[in-house]
């Protein structure tokens, strides 16, 4: 299946530009880097397929790019990113030492660092992953997890 380009991320683009994009035949979705330029900085998105999947990638300490859905593999609720290490304390009961995928429904905690290793909670697993592809100025998503 052909997925239709989503242009994500460009506050200024011009009014014009989601309706070209949504009319084109192939579908993927593309963030520029300069976006993820700093450690710990994030872009979420929407992964186009018959139920859209809300997404995240986050620029890791080491540099790394790490996408991942944010559906709890729990019970679906939608996972946040936090960054702050006291929040994540009070709420969610773990010390951490850098930002983690937060669920608000039964408080799982998934350590980015770690590429969503669970920390915290019911949650089975990590959130499902994606693929990604970094080319010239922008990480395009190719797949998602188990996705053919
Ligand atoms: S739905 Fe996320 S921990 Fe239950």
């Amino acid at each position: 299946m052909e997925r239709r380009k989503i242009l994500l991320g460009i506050a200024t683009a011009p009014g014009w530009l989601p309706r070209i994009c949504a009319a084109q035949a192939k579908t993927s979705v593309w963030i520029p880097l300069s976006r993820l330029a700093e450690p710990w900085s994030s872009v979420e998105f929407t992964y186009p397929a018959a139920d859209p999947v809300p997404g995240i990638i986050v620029r890791l300490r080491d540099g790394t790019l790490y996408a991942a859905s944010r559906i709890c593999p729990h019970q679906s609720c939608q996972l946040l990113y936090r960054t702050d290490k006291q929040e994540i304390s009070d709420t969610f009961e773990v010390e951490v030492g850098n930002p983690v995928l937060a669920c608000p429904c039964h408080f799982s905690v998934f350590d980015l660092a770690q590429k969503g290793k669970v920390l915290n909670g019911p949650a089975p697993r990590g959130p499902v992953t994606f693929e990604l592809k970094v080319a010239g100025d922008r990480v395009t998503v190719l797949k998602m997890e188990g996705e053919r």
